[in-house]
């Protein structure tokens, strides 16, 4: 054993030596159809204002710690109770490792709990922060909520943190209102239930106007799919209380002054970004029904900015989709109620048609 190999056994945490690290593939070249993002730019006129504003952001300075007038545009502008604020994380990937850092249990290690298969970073978020993940399956014929299960699992485990994506990532379907407020219900007193509305500006569903009648509940959201995933911004509104308290897990100059900027420039044109959405919606029909069309594909109902489907061979589908530069992503390991499924997020017409084609060619 060299000497580095000494040191990292004697100094890194033996479960974080046994894992992989977040794996991002290189899309140089493809067209890039894995994560979610809004394929469209900015119109050249706002580009324009946009490098203009970012010219006179004060670049030497470190940004004010309050944010007051990004929140106070958010809260104005994204449909915030009025009462209630926002904490801002360097998108929600931060906000998820806030909210799993600041947790604990009296007489045992905290327990965080999401319906699964979930976004991966729940359960990341929560080793890291020392608390063991409980994953509670969904129903595998159509990804809803097992609310028997889920209740079960809540009585037994007592979670301090329970995410429910609405719609889930990596199943694209919303989960019933009915079940989710019966969860927020069991967890009343004792767990924080975070509606993670990430795809909210394709759903156009929200749990936001519900804040004040469940102390336990936070919504969380990101400008990430909307168009703006570059400058990673997130934000999450609860009960003034809870929110202070997370507040000083939250590093104090986690949000850039470029960003801030940039997040301000896009709440004055939010109408640029929700017609973009728009236009990916009717494109996320078209697709869904093209693909419905095909021989051995099975759809899964779709309320967000991508769709899931299973193909007959998942491996020979993404590898020959690859061989074409088109990036999707498998999710055949993530789970085995996702055997063969695979994930594509909806883009232009032109390359949502350029998948289709490989697609095709691969079945
Ligand atoms: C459900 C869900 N939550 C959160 C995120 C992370 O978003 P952000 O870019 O704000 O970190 C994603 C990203 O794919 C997601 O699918």
């Amino acid at each position: 054993m060299t000497a580095i190999d000494k040191l990292i056994e004697n100094t890194i945490r033996a479960d974080v030596r046994a894992i992989a690290s977040y794996h991002v593939p290189d899309a140089s070249g493809y067209i890039k159809l894995d994560a979610m993002e809004n394929p469209y730019e900015l119109p050249d006129t706002l580009r324009a204002e946009l490098g203009q504003r970012l010219a006179d952001a004060a670049l030497n300075r470190y940004p004010v710690p309050s944010y007051t007038t990004l929140k106070r545009r958010i809260c104005a502008g994204l449909g915030v109770p009025s009462g209630y604020d926002v904490l801002l994380g360097n998108g929600s990937d931060e906000l998820i490792a806030i909210m799993a850092t600041a947790i604990a249990r009296q007489d045992r290690k905290a327990v965080v709990m999401a319906p699964t298969p979930a976004f991966v970073m729940f359960a990341r978020s929560a080793q890291f922060a020392g608390a063991d993940f409980v994953g509670v399956p969904l129903n595998s014929n159509d990804f809803s909520l097992d609310l028997p299960a889920m209740l079960g699992a809540i009585a037994r485990h007592q979670p301090a943190l329970l995410f429910l994506a609405y719609p889930n990532n990596p199943t694209g379907n919303l989960f019933d209102e009915q079940a989710m407020e019966a969860i927020i219900k069991a967890m009343g007193e004792t767990g924080i239930v975070v509606v993670d509305e990430a795809y909210q500006p394709f759903a156009k569903k929200s749990f936001m106007d519900r804040l004040p009648a469940f102390p336990n509940l936070v919504v969380m959201r990101t400008l990430s799919k909307l168009g703006l995933a570059g400058i990673r911004l997130g934000y999450l509104s609860g009960d003034p209380k809870l929110l202070e308290q997370f507040e000083k897990v939250r590093p104090p100059y986690n949000v850039n002054v470029l960003t801030q900027v940039a997040a301000e420039f896009a709440l004055d044109h939010l109408d640029v970004l929700d017609g973009q959405a728009e236009l990916l919606n009717q494109e996320r029909t078209r697709l869904a029904a093209e693909l419905a069309a095909l021989p051995g594909v099975e759809v899964f109902p779709s309320a967000a900015n991508f769709i899931s489907l299973r193909v007959p061979d998942a491996d020979k589908t993404c590898a020959e989709l690859s061989t074409g530069k088109v990036l999707i992503k498998n999710l055949s390991k993530m789970d085995k109620m996702l055997a063969n499924c695979i994930r594509v997020t909806v883009s232009t017409p032109e390359e949502n048609t350029a998948f289709l084609n490989a697609l095709k060619a691969s079945l």
